[in-house]
């Protein structure tokens, strides 16, 4: 039997501003999963949020794009979104750009990350959830747990992980992926991934014998709409132990609370802070950048857990520093780098300025020019 392990995440409306998901939206979307187990459509489920993200983890044996299960998930979210315009929830449905479901949930706004497995006697998995950002947040961090040896050991010293990993990087401009295996490819990997913003790495593949290791939502909001409707905050699956990285050497690369794009309106740098449950929630200025990481089992498709990952005092000082970097970040303002480059926020009155003021930007010869007569006249005029 293959166990298919499906997250769909989207933000169907949120209470106080871009804050958090409210509990009877996420009662709405667990009465759509209670009836889809009981129908045997799907095996089991687990339902949070992290802050206005409503996720949606999904066990079943359909495979991955499957309508029915897909469907299940789209209609949870309008459920939810349902309860969200009643109570008056702010951005109520903000997430589902179409009226009506064709097939699969790809391309209608919500984000999906979804693996088809052939269960191990142990099924480890750690599933990833992150509030404003991006999916390229999470190059970094993949590639520190599946190619860096100063961050996962195992990779030195395991011999089913010596070989390495195979990365599947994708161009979410150009709609093609490319397939680079470390270590031997790095520098290549790294040229490509280190432009997080087009260069999204989406499956993560053992060298050895081509067993997934890992899978990121790929969806970026703004592209699929063809004009900007919000971050598209990503979600990740991941396989550990026995072959692949520790579930230690998988938490260990989000140590490093690194800037990621997404904070503020969508149009801001900020450090990516690992927290528990009960703070997965965006305040200080919508954020920071928040991840939530739970951790289970998966048995005969059942999943076994959660358990709550950052709720931990090991990840205090990287908290702390983010909360440090926040500030540094924080007092550039309205200038770049904590603001994102024109090409990549979510929105900008630039064009508009630029429209305002175009009779009044002059050439800078001619105000040279200017400036000539005004000195020729005053010399004219001398001085006694
Ligand atoms: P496994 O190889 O059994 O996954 O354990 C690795 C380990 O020792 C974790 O630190
Ligand atoms: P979300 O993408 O999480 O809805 O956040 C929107 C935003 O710009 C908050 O400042
Ligand atoms: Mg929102
Ligand atoms: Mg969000």
């Amino acid at each position: 039997m293959k166990t298919t392990i499906s997250v769909i995440k989207a933000d169907i409306g949120s209470l106080a501003g871009h804050h958090i998901v409210h509990p009877d939206t996420m009662a709405a979307a667990n009465k759509v999963l209670a009836s889809a187990k009981e129908q045997g459509i799907i095996l089991d489920y687990y339902i949070t949020h992290v802050g206005d993200d409503l996720q949606l983890i999904m066990t079943h044996t359909r495979g991955e794009l499957d309508t029915r299960v897909h469907e299940t998930a789209w209609n949870a979210f309008k459920e939810a979104a349902k309860i969200a315009k009643d109570l008056g929830l702010y951005a109520a449905g903000q997430d589902l750009l179409s009226d009506s479901f064709s097939g699969n949930v790809r391309g209608l706004g919500p984000g999906v990350a979804e693996m088809e497995i052939e269960e191990r006697a142990s099924e480890p998995i750690a599933i990833f959830m992150a509030d404003k950002t991006e999916p390229g947040a999470y190059n970094l961090p993949l590639y520190k747990i599946f190619a860096d040896p100063f961050n996962t050991p195992g990779l030195v010293i395991d011999p089913t992980m010596h070989g390495g990993f195979k990365f599947e990087v994708l161009d979410v401009y150009q709609g093609e992926a490319v397939m680079l295996s470390a270590p031997q490819e790095i520098y290549d990997l790294l040229a490509l991934i280190g432009t997080p913003a087009r260069y999204v790495i989406r499956r993560i593949y053992r060298n050895e014998d081509n067993l997934l290791a890992a899978v990121v939502s790929i969806e970026r909001l703004n592209l699929i709409a063809g004009k900007y409707v919000g971050k598209d905050d990503p979600v990740m699956i991941v396989r550990l132990q026995h072959g692949l990285p520790a579930l230690g050497e998988v938490l260990e690369a989000f140590a490093f609370p690194h800037l990621v794009p997404g904070w503020m309106r969508g149009s801001h740098y900020g450090p990516l802070m690992p927290v528990s449950q009960r703070d997965a929630k965006a305040t200080r200025f919508d954020g920071p950048p928040r991840l939530l990481g739970l951790g289970f089992n998966v048995k005969n498709g059942r999943l076994v857990g959660p358990t709550d990952l950052f709720d931990d005092p090991a990840f205090d000082e990287t908290r702390r520093l983010a909360n440090i970097v926040a500030d540094y970040m924080r007092r550039h303002g309205p200038f770049m780098p904590h603001r994102l480059e024109p090409t990549e926020m979510e929105y900008t009155t630039l064009p508009l300025i630029l429209e305002k003021l175009k009779g009044r930007f002059k050439k800078e010869s001619d105000v040279y020019k200017a400036k000539e007569s005004i000195y020729a006249k005053e010399e004219g005029q001398g001085h006694d």
